[in-house]
């Protein structure tokens, strides 16, 4: 499984690519207003050049033919950005329109299967099943996760499932164990996922241990 941030903070990006492990960086329209972005086309241009893989953008259009000029507008800022649409009936004819354009399209606010099969069937590159928030009504959202994973490979579709609303450690794992090609978090999830205190200690003892062979 990819790993990709989600987030609008440039300084967040930078830190994890020095990390040498994100693939690609999503956001929404809620990251980018905490982010402060006031200049969008200013924001992706910036970040465009940090991502090492894709970024992802999502249009606030709510019609079909807003969606996609917002869409086209966004894609001619850099080549490495893919458009992010809701699963409405307006978004999916976007994700169409967009996809026969040559834009790769992320279908974002999927919470059931038959969501994202018509994703997938409306050409989408990418399709987001959210886990969190389908945690926080009680549903099961990395079960989701594992049956658009097998969905699609029993129908052979290659849309690629991009778990998001992962919020700790344990849904990145579960995520990449569904088979998710993509999973994206935020930066505070990322940090997690490197610290074990079974490392910390371990390096503070060869540290000390090295000190004493300096002593000598
Ligand atoms: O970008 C979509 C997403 O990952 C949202 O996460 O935590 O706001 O449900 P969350």
């Amino acid at each position: 499984m990819l790993l990709f941030l989600d987030t609008a903070d440039l300084d967040e990006i930078r830190t994890a690519r020095s990390w040498g492990v994100v693939s690609g960086v999503t956001t929404n329209p809620t990251l980018v207003a905490k982010a402060g972005h006031r200049d969008v086309r200013a924001f992706l241009a910036e970040a465009s050049h940090l991502v090492d893989g894709p970024l992802h953008f999502e249009v606030t259009a709510l019609d079909r033919e807003g969606m996609v000029r917002e869409g086209r507008e966004l894609a001619s800022v850099a080549p490495n950005l893919a458009i992010k649409v809701p699963c409405t009936e307006e978004g999916l004819g976007a994700c169409r329109a967009l996809a026969e354009a040559g834009i790769p399209t992320n279908v974002t606010l999927v919470f059931s299967l038959n969501q994202a099969l018509l994703a997938a069937r409306a050409g989408a590159a990418y399709v987001s099943p959210f886990v969190g928030r389908l945690d926080d009504i009680g549903a099961d959202g990395l079960g989701l996760v594992k049956d658009v994973v097998r969905m699609y490979a029993l129908h052979g579709i290659a849309a690629k499932v991009l778990a998001a609303s992962l919020r700790h450690p344990r849904h990145v794992t579960d995520a990449a164990l569904a088979g998710a090609q993509i999973g994206t978090m935020p930066f505070s999830v990322l940090r997690q996922m490197v610290r074990h205190p079974l490392t910390d200690a371990g390096l503070a003892r060869f540290m000390a241990d090295w000190e004493r062979l300096d002593a000598r």
